[in-house]
C-alpha cells in the first residue's frame, strides 16, 4: 500500500542581507531637521539608518543581497526533474522582488536584477505589497514552487525610501532606511525544517490614503498640471498607522498560529515587520508572547520596508540567535493596507554574513528598549 502522499511546500535554504554603507545617524538628521536622538528614540527605538548614496537604486542593493543569498544557499546539485534546467550557474528559475521603490515605474526591477545576477531568461516578477511585500513576495514564491512553475524561486525584499521620502519631513525622514534581504527557497515538503507555510494574508484598500505616494501613477498622470512636492513625496498619517499596524499584524500572527497549530508558547523567535519599536513591543504584548523572543534590529536600521524582515532574520542568524528547529513566525503590516503572517521551523542554514557591521548585533525589543542580546 502507496504511503501517505507528502504535500509540497517551499522550503528556506538561504538567506542573506545587505545593506548601504552609508550611516545616518539620528544626530546627523538633527543637524537639519528640527528633531533629536531623544526624540527619535524615545518615540521608534530607531538610533541610526543606512542609506544608498546619490543614483544608487534598489535593484543595486537587491543584487548584492541576491548575490549573497545565492552564494549562502545549500543547494543539492540538480537532479534533472523539476531542476532539469538548473545549473550551478543558474541556480534558480525565478527572481521575485518585493519593493515599494522599484527603479522605475516600468518595467518591474526583477528582471533587471536577475540578468545582473546572471540569470537571464529566468521567470521575473515584482510584488507590491509596501512592508508587507516579504511575506506577499514569500506567499508568491511558494506558489510559484507548489504550482510546479518553478523549482528554486530567488525572493528579494529591497527598498531605498530615501529616495521618496522628502528629506525636509521630519515626521518621515526619521523612520526610514535602505536595504535588501534575500532569501533562496527550493521545491520539498511540508514537513521539512525550513517549509515555510501557514499564511495569513490580507489588505483594506478602503485605508489606502494612510500611506502613499500620490503622484507617478496613472491616476495623477492623466490629470493636468504638474504634481505638488507633497505629492511626489511619501507621506503616511503616522497615529492612524500605528493603530493599525498593531491590531491587524497582531491577528494576522495569531491566525497564522492557529492555521498551524502552534501556540503562542510554541514560537521561539517572533519576526516582525521592523516598524518602530514602540509597534514592535506593543504587538509582542498583545500576543502574550515574551518580549525577549521578539526579534529586532531596528535600532541600527530603521524601517526598511519590504526588506526588514530578511534582514533581521539575517542579522538573527549570522549572531546565531536563531538556532535550527527554532519556530519562527512572521508577521508583517503595510500600506494598502496590507498584512500578512506565515509560519517555520527553522532549517540548518549555512551561517550568512552580517549585512552590514553595524547591523551585526541582532537586539531584541526589552521593557527598557533595545537592547544587544
Ligand atoms: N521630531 C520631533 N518632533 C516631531 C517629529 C520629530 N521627528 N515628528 C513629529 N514630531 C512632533 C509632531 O509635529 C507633534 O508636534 P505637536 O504636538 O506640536 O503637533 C508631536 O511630535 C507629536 O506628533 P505625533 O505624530 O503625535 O507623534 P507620535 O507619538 O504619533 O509619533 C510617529 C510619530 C511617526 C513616530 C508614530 O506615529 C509612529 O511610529 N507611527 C507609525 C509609523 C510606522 O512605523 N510606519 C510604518 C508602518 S509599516
Amino acid at each position: 500500500m502507496a504511503g501517505a502522499r507528502r504535500e509540497r511546500a517551499a522550503v528556506l535554504c538561504g538567506l542573506a542581507g545587505w545593506v548601504p554603507p552609508r550611516i545616518v545617524t539620528n544626530d546627523e538628521l538633527s543637524q537639519r531637521l528640527d528633531t533629536s536622538d531623544a526624540w527619535i528614540r524615545t518615540r521608534t527605538g530607531i538610533g541610526q539608518r543606512h542609506f544608498a548614496d546619490p543614483g544608487q537604486a534598489t535593484s543595486d542593493l537587491a543584487v548584492e543581497a541576491g548575490r549573497r543569498a545565492l552564494a549562502a544557499a545549500d543547494l543539492p546539485a540538480p537532479q534533472g526533474g523539476p531542476t532539469a534546467g538548473l545549473t550551478e550557474d543558474r541556480p534558480v528559475d525565478a527572481v521575485v522582488v518585493a519593493t515599494t521603490t522599484p527603479d522605475r515605474s516600468c518595467p518591474a526591477t526583477a528582471p533587471l536584477v536577475a540578468h545582473r545576477l546572471g540569470l537571464t531568461g529566468v521567470a521575473a516578477l515584482d510584488v507590491s505589497a509596501v512592508c508587507t511585500g516579504f511575506v506577499y513576495g514569500r506567499a508568491a514564491a511558494a506558489g510559484l514552487i507548489t504550482a510546479g512553475a518553478a523549482s528554486r524561486v530567488l525572493l528579494i525584499g529591497a527598498d531605498t525610501y530615501s529616495t521618496i521620502v522628502d528629506p525636509d519631513d521630519r515626521a518621515n525622514a526619521i523612520i526610514f532606511g535602505d536595504g535588501a534581504g534575500a532569501v533562496v527557497l527550493r521545491a520539498g515538503y511540508a514537513d521539512e525544517p525550513g517549509a515555510v507555510g501557514h499564511f495569513d494574508l490580507g489588505s483594506d484598500g478602503a485605508e489606502e490614503e494612510l500611506i502613499m505616494v500620490a503622484a507617478g501613477g496613472s491616476r495623477q498622470r492623466s490629470l493636468p498640471g504638474e504634481p505638488s512636492r507633497a505629492e511626489r513625496h511619501f507621506a503616511m498619517q503616522g497615529k492612524a498607522v500605528f493603530r493599525h499596524a498593531i491590531t491587524r499584524m497582531t491577528a494576522s500572527a495569531r491566525a497564522s498560529l492557529t492555521a498551524a497549530d502552534w501556540k503562542v508558547d510554541d514560537v521561539d523567535h517572533f519576526v516582525p515587520h521592523q516598524a518602530n519599536q514602540r509597534i514592535l513591543r506593543a504587538v509582542a504584548d498583545d500576543l502574550g508572547l515574551p518580549l525577549e523572543r521578539c526579534i529586532s534590529h531596528v535600532e541600527s536600521v530603521g524601517n526598511t520596508g519590504a526588506a526588514s524582515i530578511p534582514l533581521a532574520l539575517a542579522d538573527a542568524a549570522a549572531g546565531n540567535v536563531i538556532q535550527p528547529g527554532d519556530r519562527v513566525l512572521l508577521s508583517a503590516f503595510g500600506g494598502g493596507l496590507t498584512w500578512g503572517s506565515c509560519v517555520l521551523r527553522w532549517p540548518a542554514l549555512p551561517s550568512p554574513t552580517p549585512s552590514a557591521p553595524a547591523a551585526a548585533q541582532p537586539v531584541s525589543v526589552s521593557e527598557g528598549g533595545p537592547h544587544a542580546s
